[in-house]
């Protein structure tokens, strides 16, 4: 089968197409004919060695998120069979391949309604999505909520989510074409992030109360404004951050407000529990509904990395086998 690998951590050039041997399932685990593979930023930090003790070994194929049907099953696993539609939450052998090995844990049945592309598109932007806004900061209907960063997959994922139990939603994106995207999904009030003065659209928009909960996905830019949008008890969530930022601490202090990050490989069991619950219901039900933005080749992985980092979000990238 074809595999993307990865011999050596450096820039999207290292994503070499390959022909490996196709994956056996082991006890525990099943093998599934990927239709699809979800690119999150995380790929590129990990393509490039930024994670010190936590680099995978090399060579090692890319991917976590996966969508496609079930092609074998092994010992011990008796809730699944062949031919199922699955998505994953994790694999054994990396998403960006042909076929992947993946745990009895990692696979989740893909709803009818919810094509291959989609299921791709679930796992890492949805689950980070609900663990921010109700494991961490406990937004409950009614209050306001600004998704700083709306357009790519994390921020419609939380924007469906805020939609759907009752959230004022603002949310911004960086082009007309993310504009277009966030506003067709249903948020209150949308704002450009590249157009300078923005803070005070946002404020205005609350009458001046600022906003009880901020989902953040690029602190080092912009957590210390963050901080004077937030209404008393306000809380932010640094989603994403890729550099240093500087606050005025008594921004916190006036509104007795929070900042917290929240990290996706950290959820506890009973959360993870919460989190495939809540996927599920909304996925069956139609609230949920990722948004492919681009459907790639799979030996387009290199292009896929450059446009995941360097160019406007429009929903998520994947790669198709
Ligand atoms: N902590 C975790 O566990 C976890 C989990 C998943 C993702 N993440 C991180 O969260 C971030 C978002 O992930 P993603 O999958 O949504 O990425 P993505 O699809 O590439 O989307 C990136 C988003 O950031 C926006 N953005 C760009 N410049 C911005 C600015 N100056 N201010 C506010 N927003 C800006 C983009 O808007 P435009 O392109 O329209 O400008 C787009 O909406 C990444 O840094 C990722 O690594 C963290």
């Amino acid at each position: 089968m074809q595999a993307i690998r990865v011999h050596r951590f450096g820039g999207p050039e290292v994503l070499t197409l390959e022909d490996v041997p196709d994956p056996s399932p082991q006890p525990g685990e099943v093998v599934i004919g990927v239709r699809a593979a979800g690119v999150n930023p995380y790929d590129t930090y990990m393509r490039a060695g930024s994670y010190g003790a936590r680099n995978p070994a090399l060579p090692y194929t890319p991917g976590s998120d996966a969508a496609g049907v079930v092609e074998a099953v092994g010992a011990g696993v008796a809730d699944l069979g062949v031919g199922d539609r699955v998505f994953t939450s994790g694999t054994v052998t990396g998403a960006y391949a042909a076929k992947a090995r993946a745990t009895r844990e990692q696979v989740h049945r893909l709803p009818d309604n919810v094509t291959f592309a989609q299921g791709a598109g679930i796992y890492v932007p949805y689950a980070t999505a609900y663990r921010s806004l109700f494991q961490l900061a406990r937004a409950r209907p009614g209050e306001r909520v600004l998704v700083h960063g709306a357009s790519g997959g994390v921020g419609t994922a939380a924007l469906q989510f805020a939609r759907a139990v009752g959230l004022r939603v603002i949310a911004t994106a960086g082009s007309e074409e993310g504009l277009d995207l966030v506003r067709r999904e249903g948020a209150d009030v949308v704002v450009n992030h590249r157009t300078p003065g923005y803070h005070q659209q946002i404020l205005d928009s609350t009458q001046g109360e600022g906003v009880d909960v901020v989902l953040e996905m690029l602190a080092n830019v912009n957590l210390g404004q963050d901080l004077k949008l937030l209404a008393t008890r306000g809380r932010v969530v640094i989603v994403g951050s890729r550099g240093d930022a500087t606050i005025t601490p008594r921004d916190l202090m006036t509104r007795e407000a929070s900042v917290m990050g929240v990290l996706l490989w950290g959820v506890s069991r009973p959360e993870a529990t919460e989190i495939g619950a809540a996927l599920g219901a909304g996925l069956r039900s139609g609230a949920l509904r990722p948004i492919v933005g681009a459907e790639l080749p799979l030996r387009a992985a290199p292009e896929a990395h450059e446009r995941i980092i360097g160019s406007t979000a429009l929903g998520k990238i994947v790669l198709v086998p």
